[in-house]
């Protein structure tokens, strides 16, 4: 009889806990129907307590903004450090968060060992093999997908020169082999930004993926970083995210920003035109990717998770930008809540 009285009562409470709007939050995550993901720093997630409480609850994804590039997970040759990496793997899992991994092959946060590198192709190959294999490995069964390679090509669609590029023939298709070998169930991604406006890049790309299906090339997916702006073009935007899922492999919006003041402009405001420019932006993106097929949605992540984090104000020092959907206080901006009145869940 107590006992039946003790639950009824934990029923009129939590009815009436309900009841209050503010108990009753829903997330932009919870009317999408892909997972939204943003790059995380882990100084931030120790640091600020908002950042941890926003980082851990508005989304489902978590890419490493920094932590798992060469220069932090490898320092030297002999030496892996996956200290901060593991500590957001772990972050993720105990909220049920999916994890990207972020990058193994770039030409930029390379460790400076690999820089001063000095041997024979063979050599080279062994080097980044063991690079590639040891970090996949570590994280096996625990990273989702991987950006197995970054921004390989520039704007005239020919190969980026890097340390990569000038000592390894076909570096970008046996880094996936490699990748795929040290974990064959990860998703395997190329990514890439500025494919809009500049049709020899996204040509390139899309030339790659027609070659690595050919030569059976595990590649399964193409991160478009989306590092935009209000000025950026829609239709050159939809275009690139059209040609791109043509491919028939899975599409992520790896890098989301929209930059309010590209010019960095000191005397900017960020008053209401801007701000509704940028939803419309904003709008236009996630619209754009819950056009590609509902199998090759791999997801949306922001560059950050607070307008006062983003790399384009401590990286570019460009201080009057605001380009994230939380502000510096991490209370979500007008442009979140559009959002999430305006996409439901597997709405075309
Ligand atoms: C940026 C980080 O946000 C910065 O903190 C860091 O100083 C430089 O790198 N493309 C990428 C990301 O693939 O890894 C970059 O991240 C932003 C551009």
């Amino acid at each position: 009889m107590k006992s039946l009285f003790t639950f009824l009562m934990l029923l009129v409470t939590q009815f009436l806990w309900a009841q209050n709007p503010a108990n009753l939050k829903v997330f932009l995550k919870d009317v999408l129907a892909f997972p939204l993901g943003a790059s995380i720093n882990p100084r931030l997630l120790d640091d600020n307590m908002n950042y941890r409480e926003r980082a851990g609850s508005e989304f489902n994804s978590l890419t490493a903004e920094n932590h798992m590039k060469m220069v932090n997970i490898h320092p030297a040759a002999d030496r892996f450090d996956f200290e901060k990496g593991d500590e957001l793997v772990r972050f993720a899992q105990n909220r049920n968060m999916r994890v990207h991994g972020h990058t193994l092959v770039w030409h930029n946060q390379v460790a400076t060992w690999m820089k001063d590198f000095k041997g024979d192709t063979q050599a080279w190959e062994m080097m980044l093999k063991n690079h590639i294999q040891t970090v996949v490995t570590h994280y096996q069964g625990k990273i989702a997908g991987w950006d197995v390679v970054n921004e390989s090509f520039l704007d005239d669609g020919t190969l980026r020169p890097s340390i990569w590029a000038d000592h390894i023939p076909d570096y970008i298709a046996k880094s996936f082999i490699w990748a795929h070998e040290a974990d064959p169930k990860a998703i395997l991604f190329y990514n890439d930004y500025g494919q809009d406006g500049k049709p020899k890049k996204m040509q390139a790309i899309l030339n790659m993926v027609q070659d690595f299906k050919m030569r059976n090339i595990p590649i399964d997916g193409l991160g478009l970083q989306m590092h935009i702006s209000v000025q950026s073009s829609n239709e050159a935007m939809e275009e690139v995210v059209r040609k791109s899922a043509a491919t028939g492999l899975k599409i992520h919006f790896s890098e989301l920003d929209v930059a309010v003041n590209p010019k960095n402009n000191p005397e900017f405001v960020y008053d209401d035109t801007a701000k509704d420019e940028q939803l419309s932006k904003y709008l236009c993106v996630f619209k754009a990717f819950q056009e590609v097929p509902v199998a090759q949605q791999y997801g949306i992540t922001t560059w950050n998770v607070g307008d006062g984090d983003s790399w384009l104000r401590g990286y570019f020092k460009r201080p009057k930008e605001y380009p994230l959907l939380f502000d510096e206080a991490y209370r979500p901006k007008s442009a979140y809540r559009i959002l999430m009145q305006s996409l439901k869940k597997y709405e075309k």
